[in-house]
């Protein structure tokens, strides 16, 4: 099974000037302020900070959920900042994003979960989702081969209420690969896991960069894990330093 799209443009990510301000009424936040920042296709690359650093923000730019206030910031060959870009359908083929509180759809089985990205725009509402994904054989067996990759070849059937957490978030893991990413996007993959359960996730993503070649972008304020990426962007207040 072919884990991950090849990437081949380069670089895979690159940044001139990033900046992100919210606004909150009259307040304005500068999350993000100037970041230039080059990664290339293969990397295993660590965003690190505390927290408020703008970890999340920038994870977000480069995810593709959310659009910089000024600079440029290009996507797999992609310049962002290009008027009728669609986001979301390159979203969609290109990158796969683990959230931080997984995002599992409550009524849905593990498996089911992981078809859900394959599904949009096929279904009409969730109600019928069900029915959709019961249509989709090719994909429902790719979606059996990830779960059997993170080691959840058993537990296809259960729901999120019959999952712990760290096989919650490897049914995030899986969902992201189901359209064969070239770019793997997770944030605070490992946040509220105990260390055991950590490394094995944290090694799952380790493998997929080693033997799929996929870019792998993890943002983490867990220090420990440092010094197991191959490349490490450390972010300060907005900045990179
Ligand atoms: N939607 C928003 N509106 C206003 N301010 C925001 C918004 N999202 C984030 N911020 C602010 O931007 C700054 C950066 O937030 P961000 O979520 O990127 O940090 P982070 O590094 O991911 O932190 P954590 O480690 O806690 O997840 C923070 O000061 C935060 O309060
Ligand atoms: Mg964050």
């Amino acid at each position: 099974m072919e884990i991950a799209s090849a990437c081949t443009i380069k670089p895979a990510v690159n940044a001139k000037g990033l900046v992100r301000t919210y606004r909150r009424g009259a307040e304005q936040i500068r999350a993000l302020k100037g970041i230039d920042l080059n990664i290339q296709c293969g990397e295993f690359v660590g965003v690190v900070g505390h927290s408020g650093a703008g970890k999340t923000t920038l994870l977000n730019l480069i995810g593709l959920m959310d659009r910089a206030t000024e600079g440029s910031l290009s996507v797999l060959g992609h310049d962002t900042a290009r008027r009728g870009v669609r986001f979301d359908a390159l979203r969609r083929k290109n990158i796969g994003f683990v959230f931080q509180e997984f995002y599992l759809m409550p009524t849905l089985t593990a498996l089911e979960n992981v078809l859900l990205p394959t599904m949009w725009g096929k279904a009409r509402d969730m109600t019928e989702i069900g029915s959709a994904i019961s249509d989709r054989v090719p994909s429902r067996q790719r979606a059996a081969e990830l779960l059997k990759l993170v080691g959840l070849g058993q537990r296809m059937t259960h729901k999120p209420s019959e999952l712990s957490g760290g096989e919650m978030q490897r049914v995030a893991v899986a969902r992201a690969l189901v359209n064969s990413p070239r770019l793997l996007l997770a944030d605070e993959p490992t946040g509220n896991l105990d260390t055991v359960t950590r490394d094995g996730i944290f090694n799952l993503l380790l493998a997929l960069n080693r033997d799929s070649g996929l870019t792998v972008i993890v943002a983490t304020h867990d220090l420990s894990l440092e010094s197991r990426f191959t490349r490490v962007v450390r972010l300060e207040d907005g900045n990179v330093v």
